[in-house]
């Protein structure tokens, strides 16, 4: 299995592609790009080179980065011309099954014995896939989010047949670039889908109940949970707050609202071992010695000032400003 990434080819020069390339090619990694068609190649070079330009222009990016990009970012006319020589390729073409599998058996023919192959899908299993792969021991998704060139996480969904020696090169490969990688098992939604899912269909349950307008939701949404997501994730936040805590306050949802809402047994079999978060120094799945309390606290108050500054200086989305905000905004 190849150890050091070297050279990257991106099956796919649609949208989530030509990100994942750019970014690439930006942190000087050689990448070959290649579509259905030679032309939707270069088209796609083209649309990442535009991109990145807009994107210096707007002083997003440092000055180099276009040079860089033209440089590294070469279009292949074909499949095969374009992973023959990769260490590293990601399919990332439509989201159909059976064009996946067709894709990722040419791909697996035509690259080295020992390079690593990696699909961007959202939504289908590792194992629907590898049976395509040849030497599927190399293959694993590598889930990009929208938009791949500015979103940093990238998960990485390991099948069962997948060798985990693959996961040092391609996070390495991430980390060159700025993405982090995170391994998940592969189970339907992955990780960032599953927890997605569930949080649309509760907003849009709260909506189609009446309980709130969709406005509302989404700036409770993003005035409470979105805005302390970046720092404290839900849980690390079930340990700032309380097990014990939340324990009962699942106690008092699942009476109201059923056993969607039930406790996870994992929560409750801590808080009957008296693990009750930050307070008592002993959280969910680690200890926090009472010293670094104080440091937290720190830290938190300056990621949320940071936060709420950051919120000013950009205003909201364009088109979305309510009246009520309109109202708080400080003249
Ligand atoms: N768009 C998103 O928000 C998003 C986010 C995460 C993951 N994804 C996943 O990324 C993948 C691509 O999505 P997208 O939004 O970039 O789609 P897209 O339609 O923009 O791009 C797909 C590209 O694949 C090309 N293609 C089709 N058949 C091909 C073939 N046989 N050989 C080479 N190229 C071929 C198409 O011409 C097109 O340029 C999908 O699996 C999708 O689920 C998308």
């Amino acid at each position: 299995m190849i150890e050091r990434i070297e050279r990257v080819a991106v099956v796919g020069a649609g949208y989530m592609g030509t990100g994942i390339a750019q970014r690439l090619a930006a942190a000087g990694v050689a990448v070959t790009v290649t579509d259905a068609t030679p032309e939707q190649a270069e088209q796609g070079r083209a649309r990442a080179l535009r991109d990145v330009a807009r994107d210096v222009e707007a002083g997003l990016l440092p000055a180099g980065t276009t040079d860089a990009v033209e440089a590294n970012l070469t279009p292949a006319a074909t499949l095969e011309d374009a992973v023959r020589d990769a260490d590293f390729i990601e399919e990332v073409v439509p989201e159909v099954l059976d064009i996946k599998r067709d894709v990722l058996a040419r791909i697996s023919a035509a690259a080295t014995p020992d390079a690593i192959i990696g699909s961007n899908t959202s939504t289908i299993p590792v194992r629907r896939m590898a049976d395509a792969v040849e030497r599927p021991e190399r293959f694993l998704v590598v889930h990009w989010s929208n938009p791949a060139h500015l979103v940093p996480g990238v998960e990485l969904v390991v099948g069962e047949h997948t060798d985990r020696g693959v996961l040092d090169p391609v996070k390495a490969l991430l980390a060159r670039a700025s993405w982090v990688g995170a391994v998940v098992g592969d189970a339907p939604g992955f990780v960032l889908n599953r927890l997605q899912y569930a949080l649309v269909r509760e907003a849009l349950l709260l909506v189609s109940e009446g309980h709130a307008t969709a406005e509302d939701v989404d700036i409770v949404l993003r005035t409470t949970l979105g805005f302390r997501m970046p720092f404290i994730p839900p849980i690390a936040m079930l340990d700032m707050a309380g097990l014990d805590v939340y324990d009962k306050c699942f106690g008092l949802l699942q009476a109201e609202l059923g056993d969607r809402f039930s406790a996870p047994s994992v929560l409750t079999e801590a808080v009957a071992d008296g693990r009750h978060g930050m307070k008592n120094g002993r959280g969910l799945f680690r200890d926090y010695p009472p010293e670094t309390l104080d440091e937290i606290a720190a830290w938190r108050a300056k990621a949320y000032t940071g936060m709420s500054r950051l919120l000013a200086e950009l205003g909201p989305m364009p088109g979305t400003q309510t009246e009520t905000e309109t109202e708080e905004l400080p003249a």
